[in-house]
């Protein structure tokens, strides 16, 4: 079946949503294809922070009664190392917090709001073998299958690529037109949900002989928890006393217990950071995850993903109205914010995570590091500036 819609957006995570609600807030319409069911997008454990740029863009979208209610303000994080805890104070520091509020809950409210201005077809899920093609014209198309069966084919003016790392639209463009920059990391995350409420009143970064480990949470009855593990780890070796001892050990303090309660989800992350450029084939544009990927430390991924978005929405409707020049400035301006991310989360990562076979120089450069910034307000401040994250887009 043929149709027509003015832009084709491929992937309904926190990136295709977002852009989609732009859209029609602009007057503009599209078609937003999703491989997974509604279910899995809305259960599908990912990250927790949200910048001080990312809540201001989902407020001013409209989208934000529920992360107002139930997102829990953050002035700070702790660094802990050689046996001590440190608090930075972001609100001091910067000015600025961060909100902890689960991405699950960000895709949720976006999937329901689209629901209710759009239909029940607003978000297309469950539709399989999608292709993009005629990507040399003016008039790109975007071909699914539909859960029930029927191949479409949308004719669009623009198509944008927010199917994530794994995507098709990024492999869609002709060999030879990017550039990526890539490393991967020798080691990976454990993440826990579980039904306990936090030990900690901020989150909690710590480096440990041992191996990293972060506390976070979701609300101020369920914890967030991740573990430094290795890349070819085997979660059936992680029973979940084996977690919880190693999570005692690693942010163990005199006079201080972690809780422990029942873990509801469970699973590892590899880490890496990938940097593809430009984020743009002619009308076919790249947002999020599809274009980069940082390590998780430091909550930049899903704040990226907004932020091209918050570029993406202007620039497709002045390149629909015949002004280019948005469209034109979009990859460079998304890349100056998506290199400042990648360089923090990979400044991040190494500082806290021990690198296996590491010598005593790179344990001390990482000690030596953390006492710094938690002991000079101008290396504190660039933390904070950073975690708290750039100016948005308005
Ligand atoms: P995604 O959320 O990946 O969304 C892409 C969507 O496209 C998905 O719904 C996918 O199903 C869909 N899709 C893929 N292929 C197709 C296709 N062919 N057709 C149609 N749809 C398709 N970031 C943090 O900051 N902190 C964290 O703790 C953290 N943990 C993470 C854990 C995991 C396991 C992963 C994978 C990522 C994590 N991230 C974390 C990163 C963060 O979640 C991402 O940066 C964020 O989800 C990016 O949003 P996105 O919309 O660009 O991509
Ligand atoms: C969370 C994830 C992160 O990567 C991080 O740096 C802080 C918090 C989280 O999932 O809550």
């Amino acid at each position: 079946m043929r149709s027509r819609s003015q832009v084709g957006i491929v992937g309904a995570g926190p990136a295709g949503l977002l852009l989609s609600h732009l859209l029609a807030q602009r007057g503009i319409d599209s078609v937003l294809i999703e491989i997974r069911s509604r279910e899995y997008c809305e259960a599908r454990q990912r990250a927790g922070v949200l910048e001080d740029g990312s809540v201001r863009l989902l407020r001013e979208a409209g989208l934000a009664a529920r992360l107002d209610q139930q997102g829990i303000e953050h002035g700070g994080i702790y660094l802990q190392f050689g046996g001590e805890r440190r608090h930075l104070d972001f609100r001091d520091l910067t000015g600025r917090t961060v909100t902890v509020y689960a991405q699950t809950e960000v895709v949720k409210d976006i999937i329901s709001r689209r629901i209710a201005d759009a239909g029940p077809g607003a978000i297309q899920f469950s539709a399989t073998d999608t292709e993009v093609a005629d990507l040399d014209t003016d008039r790109p198309v975007l071909r699914y299958t539909s859960e029930d069966g029927v191949r479409y084919e949308v004719t669009c003016d623009a198509i944008a690529g927010c199917d994530g790392f794994h995507g098709i639209c990024r492999p869609a463009m002709p060999a030879g037109t990017l550039t990526t920059v890539e490393r991967d990391y020798p080691y990976a995350w454990l993440g826990i949900l579980a039904d306990v409420p936090p030990s900690t009143d901020e989150l909690i970064y710590a480096h440990h002989p041992r191996g990293f480990a972060l506390h976070s949470l979701r609300t101020p009855a369920i914890s967030r928890l991740y573990l430094q593990v290795s890349p070819d780890e085997d979660i059936a070796s992680w029973p979940d006393e084996r977690i919880w001892a190693e999570l005692s050990e690693r942010f163990a303090l005199p006079g201080w217990t972690l809780r422990q309660g029942p873990v509801l989800d469970k699973g590892i992350t590899p880490m890496r950071s990938f940097v593809s450029s430009p984020m743009r084939y002619g009308r076919l544009f790249l947002a999020g995850d599809s274009a980069h990927i940082v390590p998780p430390t430091g909550a930049k991924g899903l704040n990226l993903a907004l932020a091209d978005v918050a570029h993406l929405a202007p620039a497709l409707d002045g390149l629909l109205r015949g002004r280019p020049a948005l469209a034109d400035a979009y990859s460079a301006t998304c890349l100056e914010r998506v290199w400042r991310s990648t360089h923090f989360s990979w400044w991040m990562t190494t500082m806290l995570h021990q690198t296996p076979g590491a010598d005593a120089m790179e344990t001390q450069l990482q000690l030596s590091q953390l006492r710094y910034i938690t002991t000079s307000r101008a290396a504190a401040t660039s933390l904070a500036e950073n975690y708290t994250g750039l100016p948005f887009p308005t």
